[in-house]
């Protein structure tokens, strides 16, 4: 069953940015009120601008997901606005890349804020009008790393396999109510999101092209492919990484080994020695 975003009022966060922005263009360029949520409120503005100057319907609202007031200012200026929310496009996101012994505490802590509770909190917070409705439509940006975790990201693979399982709960505890849950797993995608990792070595990794095969606009399709087929319980984009998925799963003994190696030739700073699996 296809449906359409037309006149949907659709909560974007992280929309100040790469997937979130070409989320909120191609929703509003469809018809949606698209309400755009993240701290950094002038970009907001610029893009709402943009979206009004090109007939569609923008409400820029400064919020930062990992604060409880801010999240329920957002619902309420959405609400006082539009009297509803039907889809909520919960993408705000940060990835901190690095050696697990390298991450400070407050990035692990910030990491799991943002891209773990941040995502459960919007959840949270929308769930009370969609439940009075009776419908609505909350998709998760999630990261083919919710599937296969690679090193360098441990707590980041850590927050979005986390944010997948939530996915996988939160569909079936709201599906009775007419509410559909769903979740995106890009792989690597030309956004800010590579400028703002933290760690050389994985700003190197993400940047290369066989990581970055995406395109923000690649992935604002799917979430657009998604809303209008809210029955569509995931995508894994590009679709060939779903072939990665099913061997990583199938065969992990092979994709540690393979992910070890890499570690050995760029982890440099610790002394070489015998690991347990090379006897
Ligand atoms: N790019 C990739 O390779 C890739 C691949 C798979 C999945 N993803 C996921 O896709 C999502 C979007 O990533 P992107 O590539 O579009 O990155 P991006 O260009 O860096 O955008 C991230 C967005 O999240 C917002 N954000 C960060 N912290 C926030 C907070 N505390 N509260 C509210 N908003 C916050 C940022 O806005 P402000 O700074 O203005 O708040 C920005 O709009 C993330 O969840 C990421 O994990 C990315």
């Amino acid at each position: 069953m296809s449906s359409t975003v037309e006149n949907k009022v659709t909560v974007v966060t992280g929309a100040s940015s790469g997937f979130g922005a070409a989320t909120a263009r191609l929703f509003a360029a469809e018809g949606a009120k698209t309400v755009l949520a993240a701290r950094r409120i002038q970009r907001l503005e610029a893009l709402a601008e943009e979206i009004r100057s090109a007939g569609g319907e923008a409400l820029p609202i400064a919020c930062d997901v990992t604060v409880q007031e801010q999240i329920d200012t957002l619902v309420k200026a959405t609400l006082d606005a539009y009297g509803r929310i039907d889809i909520l496009v919960n993408n705000a996101g940060i990835g901190r890349l690095n050696w697990l012994d390298e991450l400070s505490p407050d990035d692990i802590s910030r990491e799991v804020d943002v891209d773990l509770k941040g995502a459960i909190l919007m959840a949270r917070a929308v769930l009370p009008s969609m439940l009075a409705q009776r419908s609505g439509h909350i998709i998760n940006m999630v990261s083919v790393v919710g599937w296969v975790a690679p090193p360098l990201a441990t707590v980041y693979s850590a927050t979005k396999f986390g944010l997948r399982g939530f996915t996988e709960g939160l569909r079936r505890e709201v599906a009775p109510f007419g509410i559909h849950v769903s979740a995106i797993y890009p792989a690597g995608a030309r956004t800010e999101f590579s400028q703002n990792v933290g760690g050389e070595l994985a700003a190197r990794i993400l940047n290369s092209r066989w990581v970055n095969s995406l395109t923000a606009d690649d992935v604002a399709k799917a979430v657009l492919r998604v809303a209008k087929h809210p029955r569509k319980r995931s995508v894994i984009l590009p679709w060939w990484y779903g072939i990665l998925l099913w061997f990583n799963s199938h065969f992990p003994g092979v994709s540690d080994l393979v992910q070890a190696q890499l570690v050995r030739r760029y982890r440099k700073d610790v002394p070489s020695g015998h690991g347990d699996d090379e006897g």
